[in-house]
């Protein structure tokens, strides 16, 4: 299974959000190879649209999930709010389900992705 996180958009969390899906697919035993910055792209492929850095509670939220009112099928319901731990976790090169203390809603979060992704 080969995973793509894209977006045209620099600095939007495709590191972050790929280097969690690796690690959650190392830490359930399976072999996983996570390749940054790669550029190739092709048709067939499962596309999903996922929220990250979104804030608590906010119309900002809502506004890109109503833009994709019309492919509704792409939508994965798993936002990754904007969490400390996961920047941390992420400049250390690690997963939030490594990291010590563990943030329970950060891992709530990425195990949410991983589920609708997997
Ligand atoms: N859910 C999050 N909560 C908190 N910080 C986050 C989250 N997602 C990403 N960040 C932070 O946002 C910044 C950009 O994230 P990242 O490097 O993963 O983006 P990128 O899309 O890979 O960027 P680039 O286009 O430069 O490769 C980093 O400092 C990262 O720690
Ligand atoms: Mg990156």
């Amino acid at each position: 299974m080969i995973i793509t996180v894209g977006n045209t958009k620099g600095g939007v969390g495709k590191t972050t959000l790929g280097l969690n899906l690796a690690i959650a697919r190392s830490i359930a035993g399976r072999d996983a190879w996570l390749i940054d910055e790669a550029r190739a792209v092709r048709d067939g492929l499962r596309c999903f649209a996922v929220l990250n850095g979104a804030d608590s509670v906010d119309q900002d939220n809502t506004d890109p999930v109503d833009a994709l009112s019309d492919f509704p099928q792409l939508v994965l319901d798993a936002p990754e709010r904007r969490r400390k731990p996961m920047a941390n976790a992420a400049g250390q090169g690690m997963s939030v389900m490594e990291m010590s203390p563990k943030d329970a809603k950060s891992i709530e979060e990425i195990t949410a992705l991983v589920n609708g992704v997997i």
